[in-house]
């Protein structure tokens, strides 16, 4: 399955991404406030391992910008008494930052969840730092849920407040 945004394509993962994905990937800024099984350095062999993970989950796809691979974006179901309940993360690699393309994919990715992906909320803790990032999830229809004092350490060893933000299919 794919899904259509205004700026972006959301498909699923090729084996013929690991480059693109790779090279996207692998950049300091991207990883800094992502969790860590998000690889820094992402090598081209951590690039086979997600797309083959990537391939067998619903919900994860590829960002697709121009023809070219851009990011990644995805729900991950939780499950047993969270059943219904779903993690929401996305990133781009740094050439496309600041167009509006993440806003994009996480309003086309959380629309389609909450209304045909059998979820019924999404959440994402953001790093308090990430001021793009909960800038995407609010213009996604987002509310700030907890506000978790000194949760991460992130990848500088700067300690961090985690924001957590939800959406519910109400
Ligand atoms: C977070 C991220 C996905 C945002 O992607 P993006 O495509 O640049 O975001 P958008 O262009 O849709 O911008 C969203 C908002 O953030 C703002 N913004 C973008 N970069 C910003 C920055 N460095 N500081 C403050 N605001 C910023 C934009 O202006 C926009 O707000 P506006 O509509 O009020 O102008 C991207 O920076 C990224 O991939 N970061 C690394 C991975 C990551 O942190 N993922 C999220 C983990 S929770």
């Amino acid at each position: 399955m794919e899904l259509r945004g205004e700026l972006c394509r959301l498909r699923p993962y090729r084996g013929d991404d690991a480059d693109a994905l790779r090279c996207a990937a692998d950049d300091f800024m991207v990883a800094r406030w992502m969790s860590r099984r998000f690889p820094h350095p992402y090598t081209r062999a951590d690039a086979d391992e997600w797309i083959a993970i990537a391939s067998s989950a619903a919900l994860s796809f590829a960002i697709e910008v121009g023809g070219s691979l851009a990011g990644g974006i995805g729900v991950e179901p939780l499950g047993g008494e969270r059943t219904g309940s779903a993690l929401f993360g996305y990133w781009l690699g740094r050439r496309y930052w600041g167009r509006g393309i993440a806003t994009d994919a996480a309003r086309t990715l959380s629309d389609h969840a909450l209304r045909d992906g059998g979820v019924r909320r999404l959440e994402a803790t953001v790093f308090a730092p990430n001021v793009a990032s909960v800038k995407v999830l609010q213009k996604c229809g987002f509310g700030l849920e907890a506000t978790l004092r000194a949760y991460y350490l992130d990848r500088a060893d700067a300690v961090c407040d985690g924001l957590m933000y939800g959406r519910v299919s109400t």
